[in-house]
């Protein structure tokens, strides 16, 4: 009996024991989820400041880079635009944000990006209608509807380098390469050519560029208010070209042979019977003008500067095209096969887009609570991809600071290093596009000049596009057997 009562009276402690060793855990056990390492900085502006000043003096990096060195690798907390963030770094970082965690997020823009792109109206208003048209434009940018573009964009590439580039010894490669975009964007876009209309949408369009990423304050000096008040009068004139596109064709149906995104947009739309107000087809346009607005120019002048600096890669870039430049006839323009033979030069492209990226990422609002690396990330939270993770990592691309377009030989760099256009579902609709922008450039310019840079050592801020702050200063030299 007694063996029988002591054996109970174990029991019974035992349990009480791993009752109290179970409470201890539980009452323990953080309410909170893990968050990612890191800091939040001051109130409201958060490490907003810390941010833009990183930027501004030419080492965007360093910001991402000291925090994952403080922090961690894969991903660390920060508060930028006065909201929480977690920002991914590492090529599984990328890959994780731009694929796995999808379904968890939804892209999200600073308040002063949205309000300057969209005024006068709520984005929120007509958000599936936007979703819609981002998930048609493949249609228009895929290799197969760009191919007719080659043709276009090479003679207003003649045209610009014979107004603009020959007459002067010296020019300034980035006003005057922006200049080319975007009279390319407005011709192949919206159809519009005439000289006072597109100056008057750079105009415009500058202004807005310039108030994207600032602070949200609507006073009359600010930057961000002269960019919605540009925001506005680009949308109107934008709704009149809109209406006047809708009379064409509805006069002349069955366009087949019509270039702009915009009416080939709006054929597809009537085509399939859907209800699209025109402010969403006007703020989808506005999405692909401020997509290509600092983007390809920034690039192009990021090339100029690199072959300036690398006499081995501007001679097999003008070897290269050179080839290209003698199998034409007398006034034959280049065409998608051309394209195609250009693969050095695209490397330069590339690797001048490694080094310098135009856009350094991508911001996502978490739409269902994440978990990476160790850390969850609440829902409602903001996401961060940036290139600043992986482009300049050694781990990634050894001698990271060293110009070398060998490096996208072969298979080129390790999946989701290199990611100037992003990945994945919501990667840059632009791709393609910028590709053949970029690549008629190269080929028109370097087959005319050989050129050098008047300031060697010209600062580049990032404003977010990578800016030579005079603009990049060449001295031209005509090439004696130019084309
Ligand atoms: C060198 C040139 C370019 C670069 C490096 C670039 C880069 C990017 C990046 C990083 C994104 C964000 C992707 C993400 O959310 O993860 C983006 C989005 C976008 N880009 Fe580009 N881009 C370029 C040219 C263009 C061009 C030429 C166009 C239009 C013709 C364009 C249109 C867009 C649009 C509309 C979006 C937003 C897509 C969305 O809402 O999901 N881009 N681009």
């Amino acid at each position: 009996m007694d063996i029988l009562v002591s054996y109970l009276l174990q029991i019974v402690v035992l349990c009480i024991s791993l009752l109290l060793i179970f409470m201890r855990i539980y009452r323990n056990k953080p309410t909170s989820p893990r968050l990612p390492p890191g800091r939040k900085g001051w109130p409201f502006v958060g490490e907003t400041l810390e941010f833009g000043r990183a930027c501004v003096s030419g080492d965007p990096e360093k910001f991402i880079t000291d925090r994952m060195s403080k922090y961690s690798p894969d991903v660390f907390q920060s508060s930028l635009f006065g909201e929480n963030f977690a920002v991914f770094c590492g090529a599984s970082g990328n890959k994780f944000l731009f694929s796995t965690a999808n379904e968890s997020v939804n892209t999200w823009w600073p308040r002063s990006l949205l309000e300057s792109l969209n005024f006068p109206f709520d984005v929120e208003g007509f958000k599936d209608e936007l979703d819609e048209l981002r998930a048609m434009l493949p249609e228009f940018l895929k290799p197969a509807a760009l191919q007719r573009y080659v043709p276009v964009m090479d003679s207003m590439a003649k045209e610009h380098m014979e107004i603009d580039w020959s007459p002067s010894k010296e020019v300034k490669a980035l006003p005057l390469a922006r200049k080319y975009t975007f009279a390319i964007a407005c011709r192949l876009l919206i159809n519009v050519t005439d000289t006072e209309r597109v100056n008057r949408f750079t105009n415009l369009l500058n202004l807005v560029g310039a108030g994207l990423i600032s602070a949200p304050i609507k006073l009359p000096f600010t930057a961000f208010n002269r960019a919605v008040k540009a925001g506005k009068l680009f949308h109107e004139e934008l709704f009149a070209i809109i209406r006047q596109r809708k009379v064409e064709f509805l006069e002349k149906k069955g366009q087949e042979n019509v270039l702009d995104v915009l009416t080939r947009m709006l054929l597809i739309i009537e085509e399939n019977g859907r209800e699209i107000s025109e402010k969403a087809v006007a703020a989808s346009i506005t999405g692909l003008f401020i997509g290509s607005y600092d983007t390809t120019s920034s690039t192009i002048t990021s090339t100029l500067r690199y072959l300036a600096e690398s006499p081995h890669a501007y001679n097999e870039v003008l070897k290269e095209q050179m080839e290209i430049a003698k199998s034409k006839g007398p006034g034959e323009l280049l065409n998608w096969d051309d394209i195609q033979k250009m693969r050095y030069s695209w490397n330069v492209a590339c690797e001048a887009m490694r080094l310098a990226p135009p856009g350094q990422g991508a911001f996502r609002e978490v739409t269902s609570e994440l978990t990476y690396a160790g850390s969850t990330v609440p829902k409602g939270w903001k996401a961060y991809w940036t290139v600043a993770s992986t482009h300049k990592n050694p781990k990634y691309f050894p001698d990271p600071e060293k110009f070398d377009p060998s490096r996208f030989e072969g298979h080129g760099p390790t999946p989701y290093t290199f990611v100037p256009f992003g990945g994945g579902p919501r990667m840059c609709p632009g791709k393609e596009y910028a590709r053949l922008e970029i690549l008629t450039f190269i080929y028109n310019m370097v087959t005319k000049f050989k050129w050098e840079k008047l300031n060697p050592n010209e600062k580049i801020i990032f404003s977010p596009a990578p800016t030579p702050v005079n603009g990049l200063p060449l001295r031209l030299n005509p090439l004696k057997n130019s084309t």
